[in-house]
């Protein structure tokens, strides 16, 4: 019989709030794996671990703890009795968390994100259902790679966006779409499961006070270039400048990025809309960084430059 171990990392889904219809004012991370569990009595009696690895309001994510995420998960995954992992987490930053253990974990058991945008003492909390649908699909044979379920949409951890604020339907997958759907128990497959992506398994391995440095800079009217030569002499190794539309970067950003550029710091362009990413690559622009967000694609930038043949460091799985 194959174990499910739900891992809790904290988030909304573990919140609490004074009154039952604060659905804003209320304290992430204050429950653990077991108290999520105990609100799904239909999980009751299946063969589920549940461990706590840190209580955090995912604002605060830090390369800490991503490390002893991704280390932890690893060393479930290589249990033979254990089919899948599941990991509770914030909203604010599970795009980035999401796409962190899509380029650093194999792809061949599931890791399967979820996460709530009510507290768990809201009058109709989302994050009851949301776990079951996160254990339901990570029961479902077949199921690969680092994916997501929020409102019984299954996104791929890699194209995984938040898209609203404060509504219960905040996440999408842009013009990628659902992977499948939970329903009524059961999973409607719409496309393939994640194949995986170069894999860095060695970044959780390294001190995250050694991890590469890089910073996320916005284009926007009346943009100063001053940010990023500020970035620079503090230490910035890499550069994602989230652009206006198709990744278009300001002058003075442009102007500051070539000055970056001889200095060694790799700069690369993003889209800070929410939808669509850069396409194209046109002569003369600075990289970009495809269809990820930018705060995605700091991450892959800095995946980038963790120096080459560190032990572990492996390809496509
Ligand atoms: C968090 O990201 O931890 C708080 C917000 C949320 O989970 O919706």
């Amino acid at each position: 019989m194959q174990i499910t171990v739900v891992v809790a990392t904290g988030g909304t889904i573990a919140g609490s709030a004074a009154r039952a219809d604060d659905a804003v004012g209320y304290t992430a991370g204050v429950l653990d794996a077991g108290a999520l569990l105990a609100a799904v009595p239909p999980l009751a009696g299946l063969p589920i671990e549940a461990e706590t690895l840190a209580r955090l309001d995912s604002r605060d994510m830090d390369h800490a703890t991503w490390a002893a995420l991704a280390r932890r998960l690893r060393a479930l995954q290589a249990r033979p009795e254990v089919g899948a992992v599941v990991v509770t987490h914030g909203t604010d930053t599970l795009e980035e968390t999401a796409y962190f253990l899509h380029r650093t974990l194999r792809a061949d058991k599931p890791v399967v994100l979820t996460a709530a945008m009510r507290p768990a003492t809201a009058l109709s909390p989302d994050g009851p259902r949301n776990l079951f649908d996160a254990v339901t699909l990570a029961r479902t044979p077949g199921v690969r790679g680092v994916v997501a379920v929020l409102g019984g949409q299954v996104l791929a951890g890699a194209e995984l966006r938040k898209l609203h604020g404060w509504r219960v339907d905040a996440f999408s997958a842009g013009d990628a779409g659902p992977l499948a759907w939970v329903e009524d128990g059961g999973v409607r497959v719409l496309r393939d499961w994640p194949r995986g992506e170069a894999l860095r398994e060695d970044l959780p391995d390294l001190d995250p006070a050694h991890w590469p440095v890089v910073d996320l800079v916005t284009s926007h009217a009346g943009a100063r270039g001053a940010v990023i030569d500020a970035l620079v002499a503090a230490g910035a190794q890499g550069i994602v400048i989230a652009g206006t539309g198709n990744g278009s970067v300001h002058r003075q950003l442009r102007e500051a990025a070539a000055r970056a550029e001889a200095h060694g710091v790799r700069v690369w362009r993003a889209s800070r809309c929410l939808a669509g990413g850069v396409v194209g690559a046109p002569a003369g622009e600075l990289p970009s960084a495809g269809s990820l967000t930018p705060a995605q694609a700091r991450v892959a930038l800095m995946l980038e430059l963790v120096p080459p043949g560190r032990a572990g460091s492996a390809g496509l799985v």
